[in-house]
C-alpha cells in the first residue's frame, strides 16, 4: 500500500492549531499581549456593553443565576470582558501594554447551521487609548496579515463608517425612509425598526435587502470629522496595500461601535461567510463604568476559518506528529518494545506502539494511519539477536540494525514535527 494514500485527511485540529499559531505570531508582531478573561461574567456587563435591543442581548445569551442569586452569562463575545478586565485591574494606567489579544470559546443561543454554532471560538485583538485613524488602519492591516498567513481564498475586506454623534440624526432619516413601507419588511425588521433601526440595513432576507437598497447611507450623513477619519483610514489602508471595498450595508450587530466598522468574508462558506469582524468602540469603556478611553479591535471566528482551510485542502495529508511505530511480531513479549519506546521518546522521538498483541496486519494498518516515517519490527528472532528490523514507510525498504544503534539511526531520519 502506498504510504500517502492511507494517511488520514488533515484533521480539523491541525487546521485549528495553524489558526491559533498564526494568530499568536501575527498579533505579537503587531504589539499585542495575550489576555485571558473568564468564560462567564455578570450579565449586566453584556446588557450594557453589547446593548439592549441587539440580537445577542435580546435572545442569544446563556444566562443563569448562581447559588448567590447573581445573574451570570456565558460570554457571547470577547470585547466586553477585555474592557471589564482593563477597568477592574486598572490595566491601561498601570501597564505599558494597551493592546491585547485573546482566544477562546464564546456562547450564543443562535439557530445552529453549518458555520454557526452555539459554542464557537474566536480569536481577536483589542487596542485601547488611540482615537485617531492610525489605529483603525493598523488593526485592519493586522487582520489582513493574519488571514493572509492562513492563505484563505477569496478574502473580501468590507469597510464602512457609522459615525458617532451624528447617528441619532441619521437614524431619524433612515426610519423616515423605511416607515411608509414598513409592513413589507420581514417581522424581524419591523421589530428592529423600534429597537435597533441601524440593523435594517444588514437584514439577509432578499425582499428586505431590496427594500432597503435605496435607503440613505450612514456615510452620506457623517460629520466632517467622521468623514475625515474614514478618508484617513482608507489612505492608510492603501499605503499598506490592503485591498478593501466600501460596503454601506455593514452596520454590525453590537451597539458599541462608532466610526469604523468592518467585516471580512471568505469564499466557499455559504451563508455564514463572515470570518472576521470588528470596528471602533470609543464609548464602550465609559458605558461599562471605566474612565473614557477609545478602543478598536476585531474577532475572527475560528470554526469558520478551520472550515475554510479544510475546504481548500481536502486532500492534504496530515500527520499525528508521531514519528515511529513499534510493531511486535507473533508471540514476542512486550517488554523489549516497551523499553525501546521509552528510549526513543527520551531521545526526543515521538513513538506509538502496540499494547495489545494484535495481528501484524492490524499493527501495520495503525502505523499507516498514524503517518509515521518508520515502523520498527520486533519479533522473537530480533529479540534473540538484540536487533530490530526498521521499515521505511514511504519506500517499504527494510534493514536490520543492532538494537543499540537504533536511537542514533532514527534521530536523524524520523519525522520531526514542529514543536509547539
Ligand atoms: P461578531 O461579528 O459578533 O463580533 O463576531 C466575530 C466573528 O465571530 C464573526 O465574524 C464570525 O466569524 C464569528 N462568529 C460569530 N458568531 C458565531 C457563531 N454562532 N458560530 C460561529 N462563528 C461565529 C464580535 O464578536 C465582536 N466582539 C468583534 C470585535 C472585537 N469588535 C471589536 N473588537
Amino acid at each position: 500500500m502506498e504510504h500517502e494514500t492511507c494517511c488520514p485527511k488533515r484533521s480539523p485540529l491541525a487546521a485549528w492549531r495553524r489558526v491559533e499559531d498564526a494568530a499568536r505570531d501575527v498579533f505579537r508582531r503587531f504589539g499585542y499581549q495575550e489576555i485571558r478573561t473568564p468564560i462567564f461574567e455578570a450579565t449586566e456587563l453584556f446588557v450594557r456593553g453589547v446593548g439592549e435591543g441587539t440580537d445577542i442581548v435580546d435572545k442569544e445569551m446563556y444566562t443563569f443565576e448562581d447559588k448567590g442569586g447573581r445573574s451570570l452569562t456565558l460570554r457571547p463575545e470577547g470585547t466586553a470582558g477585555v474592557v471589564r478586565a482593563c477597568i477592574e485591574h486598572n490595566l491601561l494606567a498601570t501597564s505599558p501594554i494597551r493592546k491585547f489579544y485573546y482566544t477562546g470559546p464564546m456562547y450564543r443561543y443562535e439557530r445552529p447551521q453549518a458555520g454557526r454554532y452555539r459554542e464557537f471560538w474566536q480569536t481577536g485583538i483589542e487596542a485601547f487609548g488611540v482615537a485617531g485613524p492610525l489605529m483603525d488602519a493598523e488593526v485592519l492591516v493586522c487582520a489582513y496579515e493574519f488571514l493572509s498567513a492562513l492563505d484563505i481564498n477569496g478574502l473580501i475586506v468590507q469597510l464602512n463608517s457609522i459615525g458617532d454623534s451624528e447617528r441619532p440624526d441619521y437614524i431619524r432619516v433612515l426610519k423616515a425612509y423605511v416607515q411608509p413601507e414598513l409592513e413589507r419588511y420581514c417581522p424581524k425588521c419591523q421589530h428592529r425598526y423600534e429597537t435597533n433601526p441601524l440593523r435594517l440595513l444588514d437584514c439577509k432576507v432578499p425582499s428586505c435587502r431590496e427594500l432597503v437598497q435605496g435607503a440613505p447611507k450612514t456615510v452620506e450623513h457623517l460629520t466632517s470629522e467622521s468623514m475625515e477619519h474614514l478618508v484617513r483610514v482608507r489612505r492608510l489602508l492603501d499605503r499598506a496595500k490592503v485591498p478593501y471595498i466600501l460596503n454601506p450595508f455593514i452596520v454590525r450587530g453590537l451597539d458599541y461601535y462608532t466610526h469604523t466598522v468592518f467585516e471580512v468574508t471568505a469564499e466557499g462558506l455559504g451563508s455564514q461567510d463572515a470570518i472576521l469582524a470588528g470596528g471602533r468602540y470609543d464609548r464602550l469603556m465609559e458605558v461599562v463604568g471605566g474612565k473614557p478611553s477609545p478602543g478598536v479591535g476585531f474577532a475572527a471566528g475560528i470554526d469558520r476559518l478551520v472550515m475554510a482551510i479544510q475546504a481548500q485542502e481536502p486532500a492534504a495529508t496530515g500527520s499525528f506528529g508521531i514519528d515511529v511505530y513499534i510493531a511486535r511480531i507473533g508471540d514476542a513479549p512486550p517488554e523489549p518494545a516497551y523499553d525501546l519506546a521509552i528510549a526513543l521518546r527520551r531521545a526526543g522521538i515521538a513513538v506509538e506502539m502496540d499494547y495489545e498483541g494484535r495481528s501484524l496486519r492490524a499493527q501495520m494498518k495503525s502505523a499507516n494511519a498514524l503517518g509515521v516515517s518508520h515502523t520498527l519490527l520486533l519479533g522473537e528472532d530480533e529479540i534473540a539477536r538484540e536487533s530490530v528490523t526498521v521499515r521505511q514507510m514511504d519506500t517499504g525498504a527494510q534493514e536490520t540494525l543492532p538494537l543499540t544503534d537504533v536511537v542514533a539511526y532514527l534521530a536523524g531520519r524520523a519525522n520531526r514535527p514542529p514543536l509547539g
